[in-house]
């Protein structure tokens, strides 16, 4: 007997290329946004390739990455592309937990992540950069990458976690941050605890991390004034049902958001510096509305940072042109349907921002760094399935708030005090796409030199 089956489209188009099982794997990892873009290009907005006998249907353009935005939990599944997490948050936490409490889980990052908590964090991340550049001196040099890095986790661990990691448990929580980052191997997807030393060290920082945390919980109850930081706010959070989270759950919602926004935010604000100094004359804009906005002596403050439009645009420009996370996946739980195509249960899917980022259909002149591009009268961001940096849909980055306004407070302090120059020609600074979070390829030196004048941005 046959059965009548939903609505079946054809298979997605396949791209040419790759190996019996292995497939498309080396092509993949040699350079992976090469290589999706060359997919989506030659193949189209829905094309398929296997690797490592997993077949994946790659989704780019806006009417495709709406498939994948806007898709339920039910039918698009997260965790499986994120379980190499699962030893480093912990069990029962994030990707870990069935989808419900996964979901209420992720909204409880929300109030401390969100543009009005910026009101309590700016004056702290005005204060980080400050303390990082006290003993610069006039002039000087820095790898860009490292430096924005380690001003990026002040910033987090002080906004964050709070001041007890941030002073009295720095050095310790440096050590413990570096074997949770170790952890992170493609090799616990498959075997999270294959027992080697770095997995070792992994779980050993994840139990230490958890005793700190809980101390500090313990300490925090008693106190009766409260700290306005992600940590206190999990603290005072509680689920549906009333129940609280435990130590075990603080500490790994902590650590997901520092994993979500170090290194995104990090290679993204280098990526600011690179594009202006290689661009004179957009430098001295940017500049030039930071002196007028702020004045001689002005503070860079919440409302402050929110005026400073050039630096907005420049940086999402940025976030266009060289997204830090250039592939999003999911796994597919149930048959979808897109145009006449099916996509099959059992699938992985993935969008990739840059690809879509550099359709010429949905971006004018598209390779061109443009800021102007987000003036209001042109808005090329308005489209939200194509504009997507920070993904789309119910799992977009509930980090943008942060992220973006974190970044502009680090330049309205830097570009004030200093003048920057590049190191090597500007065409060698490019993106490392081996990175599992694409940022500028190391080494990338930096000269600076203190400004003299604030009064005459339009010098050099
Ligand atoms: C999710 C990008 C900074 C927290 C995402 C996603 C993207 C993204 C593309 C979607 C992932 C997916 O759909 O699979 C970025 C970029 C950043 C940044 C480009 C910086 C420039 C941050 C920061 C935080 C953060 C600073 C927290 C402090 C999160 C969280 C999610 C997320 C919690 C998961 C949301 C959910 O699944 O509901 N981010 N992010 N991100 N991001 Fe960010």
């Amino acid at each position: 007997p046959t059965t009548i089956k939903p609505q079946q489209g054809s298979a997605p188009p396949k791209a040419k290329g790759g190996l019996p099982w292995i497939g498309q794997m080396f092509n993949f990892a040699a350079n992976p946004y090469k290589f999706m873009e060359k997919v989506a290009t030659t193949t189209g907005e829905i094309a398929s390739f296997t690797m490592l006998g997993q077949n994946i249907v790659l989704l780019t353009g806006d009417e495709a990455s709406e498939v994948f935005y806007r898709s339920t939990d039910d039918q698009l599944d997260q965790s499986a592309a994120y379980k190499l997490m699962t030893p480093i948050f912990g069990p029962g936490i994030i990707f870990d937990a069935p989808n419900d409490r996964k979901n209420e889980q992720l909204k409880m990052l929300m109030p401390a992540l969100r543009m009005e908590a910026m009101r309590d964090h700016s004056h702290k991340i005005v204060q980080e950069v400050e303390d990082i550049i006290a003993n610069w001196g006039d002039s000087g040099e820095i790898e860009l990458v490292e430096f924005m890095k380690q001003l990026t986790i002040n910033t987090a661990s002080h906004c964050l976690l709070g001041r007890e990691f941030r002073y009295e448990l720095s050095e310790e929580f440096a050590h413990i941050y570096h074997d949770l980052e170790q952890g992170v191997n493609p090799l616990a997807y498959n075997f999270p605890n294959l027992p080697i030393p770095k997995f070792k060290r992994r779980d050993r920082a994840r139990v230490r991390l958890q005793e700190l945390v809980g101390a500090i919980v313990k300490k925090r109850t008693a106190q009766t004034e409260k700290p306005s930081d992600l940590f206190q706010s999990l603290i005072d959070m509680r689920y549906a049902d009333g129940t609280k989270l435990d130590d075990n759950e603080i500490t790994g919602m902590l650590i997901g958001a520092i994993f979500a926004g170090h290194h995104t935010s990090s290679g993204t604000a280098a990526w600011v510096l690179l594009e202006l100094l290689k661009d004179r004359s957009l430098l001295r804009k940017t500049q030039a509305e930071l002196d007028a906005i702020l004045g001689e002596n002005g503070e860079v403050s919440f409302n402050s940072v929110r005026e400073m439009n050039i630096l907005e645009n420049v940086l999402k420009e940025v976030l266009r042109l060289h997204p830090p996370l250039i592939v999003l996946m999911r796994k597919v739980s149930q048959d979808l349907q897109f145009k006449n195509y099916t996509i099959k249960a059992g699938d992985m899917v993935w969008a990739s921002p840059p690809v879509t980022h550099r359709l010429s259909r949905l971006f004018t002149n598209p390779l061109k760094f443009d800021p102007d591009r987000f003036s209001p009268e042109r808005k090329e961001d308005k489209n939200l399935m194509a504009y997507q940096p920070f993904g789309g849909g119910r799992h977009k980055c509930s980090g943008n708030a942060f992220a973006m306004f974190q970044i502009k407070a680090i330049f309205a302090v830097l570009l004030r005090r200093y003048d920057f120059e590049l190191m090597a020609p500007p065409e060698t600074y490019v993106d490392d796409y081996t990175q599992m979070i694409v940022q500028p390829k190391s080494p990338s030196k930096i000269r600076y030199r203190m400004r003299k004048d604030h009064a005459h941005p339009m010098r050099g």
